[in-house]
Formats: C-alpha cells, structure tokens, sequence
C-alpha cells in the first residue's frame, strides 16, 4: 500500500468534539440545539442511516426528535407535519430522508422546509445560495470531502478534480465546492462516452454513483486522491465503495477505505449544520 488512507473516522472523531463543545454551550444559555429526523417507509438502508443520525446527535448533546411513517402517508399529511416542524422552536434542523415512496414528490416536500432549518441543504434557495458563492448549508457528504481536503492538506487550486456522478445530493454540490476552492472540475456520469479519458487526468477523483468498480487502477494516474463515496454490497455481502481499493491503494496517493472514509463524515457535517441552524437562530 503506498497510497496514505483517509481517514473519516478520526476527523470525525475530532469534527464531533467541536460539536459537543458548541452543543454544550448553546445548552447553558437555554438553546438546546434540536434535529427532527423523518422517515416515511421501511427502506432498510434508510433506516439504519436515520438511526445512526439520532444517535449521533445522542452522543453529542443534540436533541432530536424521529418521526417515522407508514409507505402509505399521505403527501398533504407530511406537509402538515413538515410545517409543524418550521414552527417548533426547539428544532433548528429538518431531516426528511431520502428516498420517498412514489406518490410523493420529493421536490415538494423539500421545498416545504424552512431554508433555515434545511441542514441537508437541498431547498433551492439553499442550492441557489451554493451556487452563488452564499451557501448558508453545504449538503453534508460534499461538504465532509472538503473537509478531508483540508485535513490533509490536499491542494485543490489549480487541481484538476473529476467528480463521477451528478445527483443534487452529491455529485452537483460536489463539483460547486470544488469549483469555489479553485479546481478545474469536470463532471462524469453514466452517459460520459471515455470515463477514463477524463479521470486519467485528474489530480482528485471523487466516485459517487452507487456501482462497484467504476474505477480502477488502470484509469487514474499515479498519485492521484481518490475519493469514495459508494456504499455497496460485494457478491460476499460484505460492504464496499464505488472503486476498485485493493488495485488503487496502491497507485493512489490518498484513498478513503469503504467502510470508514466518507461515511462517518456526512453524519458529522449534518451535525455541524445543525449546530450552525442553531447559532444562527439563537443569535450567536
Ligand atoms: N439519502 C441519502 N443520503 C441522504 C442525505 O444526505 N440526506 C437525506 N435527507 N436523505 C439521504
């Protein structure tokens, strides 16, 4: 292995012992820092990402509320409840986790939530706000790459970074944030005719498409950082990335192991924006 891992366990690690610290503080005068976490169906990769979301804010000092619904709850009835939340007080974060069951329109109910209180940062005024050099929110996973960036000292002006992937989750916001460090960015996806062409000369490959092996050895050059944000199943069941990590780590020269990398990173930034919702909210 010559490539340095990154690692998403120890920065979180230390991310969430600011929050705690922040959470702490808040507490003391009154604002309680608060996340409401909602899950309607019973996907069960959903379900696992929300309970380790309430957790998280458990071992930090958030207080968080989860609703949890029935696949067959209706639109208007998570409307309602999504503007019970912009109301409440006690919550400066509004987590609806996606994806939703068909008959629901997920651009809708985003669109309901208070843009203050969006620490997903998917509300078009919070992706707006991104793309104007504003951001009030950094969509979470995105935003926990950049900060593995600075952590090790991964030099972004003038780097030449391929992002796989162009999801409003991921991919889009992705490419913003490197585009607002000064990379020279270019986004790939599943209709990008030579994949190989573009990441041969990336400084920094970012894969966020959900597949196993969409990279591999043989289409990065050497020294490259390559960022995973898959999540999957190998044929064994046993967790994996997007690339090819045993052929990459030892041709890369930052790699973030699946499980362990990103992972960790996007429920600490979604504690990070809760925190900064309350900040905001409580005036400091
Ligand atoms: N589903 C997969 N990733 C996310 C995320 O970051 N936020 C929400 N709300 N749903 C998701």
């Amino acid at each position: 292995m010559t490539a340095t891992l990154i690692d998403g366990l120890a920065l979180s690690k230390k991310l969430r012992a600011d929050v705690a610290t922040r959470a702490a503080a808040l507490t003391a005068r009154g604002h309680q820092p608060g996340l409401a976490v909602v899950l309607v169906g019973d996907n069960p990769a959903s379900e696992v990402y929300v309970r380790n979301k309430i957790k998280a804010c458990e071992d930090n000092d958030l207080h968080s509320s989860y609703d949890r619904y029935p696949a067959e709850l209706s639109e208007a009835d998570l409307l309602k409840r999504i503007d019970e939340l912009n109301n409440d007080p006690k919550i400066n974060g509004i987590l609806v986790q996606l994806p939703l069951p068909k008959h629901i329109d997920s651009h809708k109910v985003i669109e309901a939530i208070a843009p203050e209180k969006d620490v997903d940062g998917f509300h078009v005024a919070n992706a707006g706000a991104l793309m104007t050099g504003q951001a009030l929110f950094r969509p979470c996973t995105p935003y926990g790459v950049m900060k593995m960036f600075e952590e090790y000292n991964i030099p972004l002006e003038g780097a030449n970074a391929v992002v796989i992937g162009r999801s409003n989750i991921v991919g889009k916001p992705m490419a913003l944030l490197l585009l607002e460090k000064g990379a020279t960015v270019t986004i790939c996806h599943s209709k990008t005719r030579d994949l190989a062409k573009h990441t041969l000369d990336a400084d920094i490959v970012v894969a966020a498409v959900g597949k196993r092996n969409v990279l591999t050895a043989d289409m990065i050059k050497p020294g490259a950082t390559v960022i995973d944000v898959g999540m999957n199943r190998d044929d064994n069941g046993k967790l994996c990335g997007d690339v090819d990590f045993a052929g990459l780590k030892d041709k890369a020269g930052f790699i973030t192991p699946v499980p362990g990398g990103v992972g960790p990173m996007t429920i600490t930034m979604l504690l990070v924006n809760t925190i900064e919702a309350a900040e905001r909210a409580a005036g400091v």
